[in-house]
């Protein structure tokens, strides 16, 4: 728009994000045994992490997805939108809930009710980015984080501002425009 100068500045780069997901991998490899397991990408901006960690990961499981959408632009709308089920039958297994950042926890708290109505035998989740200063008291905490980041609105590896810049090999926080 006329006007209106978008800034992007790198926070975490593509090789830091390789060598902590490797970690990532050997810790959620040390604590899954080979049992019955479910792992839920939580598209869309989950789907760049879920792709370079799922390969590193030592066990058998089955790949689901589920399509959640809360925010416009910057701001989150306040409520979740269930746009695409998973649909693996998930009682009795152990389920591992892939996500990009939890920032409010709203999604996380929606997810928790609504996969553990599904009577998973346990449900944890790993996430990216963790944006804790931006938590509502009565969320639940992730049990697997990347990267504990400032209270920044960030981009890439995925993560969108208004579906653009997903496509960036990086974590960027992104500022400007409306
Ligand atoms: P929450 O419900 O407020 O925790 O937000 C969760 C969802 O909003 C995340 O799964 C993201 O998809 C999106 N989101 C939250 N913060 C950001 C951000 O800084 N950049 C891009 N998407 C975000
Ligand atoms: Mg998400």
């Amino acid at each position: 728009m006329e006007g209106l100068t978008i800034q992007i500045f790198e926070l975490i780069s593509q090789q830091v994000l390789k060598l902590r997901i490797s970690e990532l991998s050997r810790e959620i490899n040390d604590r899954f045994e080979n049992r019955d397991i479910v792992i839920i990408c939580v598209l869309k901006g989950a789907a760049a992490f879920m792709a370079d960690l799922t390969p590193q990961l030592n066990f058998s499981f089955a790949a689901d997805c589920i399509e959640l959408a809360s925010y416009h632009n910057f701001t989150s709308a306040g409520r979740i939108n269930l746009i695409r089920d998973a649909t693996i039958d998930i009682a009795g297994k152990d389920v591992l809930i892939v996500e990009d950042i939890v920032d409010t926890g709203r999604t996380l708290q929606f997810l928790h009710s609504h996969l553990s109505a599904k009577n998973p035998l346990s449900l944890r989740v790993c996430t990216l980015l963790d944006n804790p200063e931006r938590r509502l008291m009565d969320s639940p905490s992730p049990d697997y984080v990347g990267f504990t980041i400032p209270n920044k609105f960030v981009v890439g590896y995925g993560l969108d501002y208004d579906q653009e810049y997903r496509n960036l090999p990086y974590i960027a926080t992104i500022s400007g425009g409306h």
